[in-house]
């Protein structure tokens, strides 16, 4: 309690550091029992977030199934791979004549990642040096700039789970519209995010505050650190970077949970 306190005045990374170390801490008994659970990414060092890593990863993949219509031989993006997580469980899917490539921001995950998959050749991890406060302070490129690693037209599902909860609006903008860029017509889009509406504004665990005209943020100080953007904001991105929305479920984050998830999940569809 005491280390959280002290956590929530440091810069992003000590503060990552610390609450990771806490999940880390909390996580180890089940480390020490199973030898599966050996390779779970440290939180302290990969700043994967809270949560049991291999079940989340399995449910990410199921909703990916069950509302995005994943394919075995789909071209994949996994936008913000971090650490594998969904990576770990889409690898032997895509065996079957798909294809992958994940980008982060993140050294330490692309590092990972490569490492893990280094047999799989369907497998590929890109590294892009943007810049996010929470995640990469000292990037050279700037989020409203970024472009893919993929080729026009060339992507079946694009994916992005727990990466918009990082970025301000104008980036998710970019990230819209780049999603557009790389799917074929008829690709599918899924990301998560915190989309706020009338009375499902906030929670104890993500208490966010106004921000600004489309988002509210956990701190302002530091708004990468949790996001939420108004629903209907997200909604006129989607539409304005020319992808048709599609399902809507609201997660379990606050009240009114309708699947599987903590987040809220958008599917969109390129026309
Ligand atoms: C909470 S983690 C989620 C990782 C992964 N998507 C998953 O579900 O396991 C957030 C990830 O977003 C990445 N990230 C933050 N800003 C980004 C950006 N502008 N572009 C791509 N990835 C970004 C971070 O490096 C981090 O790996």
């Amino acid at each position: 309690m005491i280390l959280r306190r002290i956590a929530r005045f440091a810069p992003p990374g000590a503060r990552r550091a610390v609450v990771g170390a806490i999940a880390d801490l909390k996580g180890l008994p089940l480390r020490l029992s199973d030898p599966v659970r050996r390779r779970d990414p440290w939180n302290f060092w990969h700043n994967v977030g809270d949560g049991d890593f291999l079940a989340i990863g399995a449910t990410l993949l199921a909703n990916l199934q069950d509302h995005a219509g994943l394919r075995p031989i789909d071209q994949v993006l996994d936008i913000g791979c971090g650490n594998g997580r969904v990576a770990a469980h889409l690898a032997p899917v895509l065996r079957a004549g798909g294809g992958y490539v994940g980008f982060d921001v993140s050294r330490r995950g692309i590092q990972d990642c490569r490492r893990q998959f280094a047999n799989e050749p369907h497998m590929h991890f890109e590294l892009l040096d943007i810049r996010n406060r929470e995640y990469n302070a000292r990037g050279r490129v700037a989020e409203i700039d970024t472009v893919f690693p993929a080729r026009d037209g060339s992507v079946d599902l694009a994916f992005a789970t727990s990466v918009f909860t990082h970025m301000r609006m104008p980036g998710v903008r970019r990230y819209l519209a780049e999603t557009a860029r790389v799917l074929r017509p008829a690709g599918r889009f899924a990301f998560t995010a915190f989309a706020i509406e009338p009375g499902r504004e906030a929670s104890a665990g993500f208490p966010f505050q106004p921000f600004d005209a489309t988002s509210a943020a956990v701190d302002a100080r530091y708004p990468e650190r949790a996001i939420a953007h108004w629903r209907v904001a997200l909604e006129a991105a989607v539409a304005q970077a020319g992808l048709r929305l599609g399902d809507f479920l609201r997660g379990h984050w606050t009240t009114g949970g309708e699947y599987e998830g903590s987040q809220d999940l958008f599917v969109a569809v390129k026309p």
